[in-house]
């Protein structure tokens, strides 16, 4: 299999943003822009692929700012780091006004995307020609991004399953919540 290079699948996907996309407050709704971000991701992921390929997970997804309707919004997708099966596409949004031709960075995210054979079973996926520093440097960030990742994963893990609630109560006091059930020592 050949190596394919980032520009090979760099995909951009725009948007007019309708009336229909916003909420009671009159912005963009948040599921509209995480589902424009699937499809983009799908398209760039899909290409350097060749094949059909699922969403496993999204990372970095906070809207930074609203986007508005009548924004036209583009999202760029490229492939930052590609493992045996997976795919991680890097999406940068932007939110375009016409009228005073200004453009806001709404947010990036992150996708990692498996490539599926015709079994339906994850498939081997070219290799990614990194053609100039910026390519190098955004498979190196998302190595990094993975390996902080797993250590967080566990470290949560960890956590959690060690959670005493009895004892661990005194944490929520100057925090919003009333414990509202009779406690053991009450
Ligand atoms: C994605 C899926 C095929 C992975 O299955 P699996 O049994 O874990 O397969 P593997 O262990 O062979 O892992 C395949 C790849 O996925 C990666 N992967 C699995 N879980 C992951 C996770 N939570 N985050 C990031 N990558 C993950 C593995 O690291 C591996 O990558 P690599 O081949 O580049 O090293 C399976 O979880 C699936 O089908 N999920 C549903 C996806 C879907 O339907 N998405 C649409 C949303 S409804």
């Amino acid at each position: 299999m050949e190596p394919r290079s980032v520009r090979y699948s760099q995909s951009t996907l725009t948007e007019l943003m309708i009336p229909a996309y916003a909420n009671f407050g009159g912005k963009i709704h948040g599921g509209i822009l995480l589902s424009l971000i699937d499809k983009v991701a799908y398209t760039c992921a899909s290409r350097h692929a060749g094949a059909y390929c699922v969403t496993v997970s999204v990372d970095g997804v906070d809207f930074l700012q609203p986007v508005e309707v009548g924004d036209l919004v583009s999202l760029h997708a490229s492939v930052n780091y590609v493992g045996r099966t997976s795919l991680v596409i890097g999406i940068r949004v932007i939110a375009e006004n016409v009228r005073n031709r200004t453009q806001r960075h709404t947010n990036t995210s992150y996708v990692t995307m498996v490539a599926k054979g015709d079994n339906d079973k994850p498939t081997v996926v070219p290799e990614l020609l990194l053609e100039n520093e910026d390519d190098a440097r955004r498979f190196l960030e998302a190595i990094k991004r993975r390996e902080l990742r797993e250590k967080y994963k566990d470290a949560f893990d960890n956590a959690i399953t060690r959670l005493d609630v009895q004892h661990n109560l005194g944490q929520l006091t100057g925090h919003r919540c009333v414990v509202g059930w009779k406690r053991k020592e009450d």
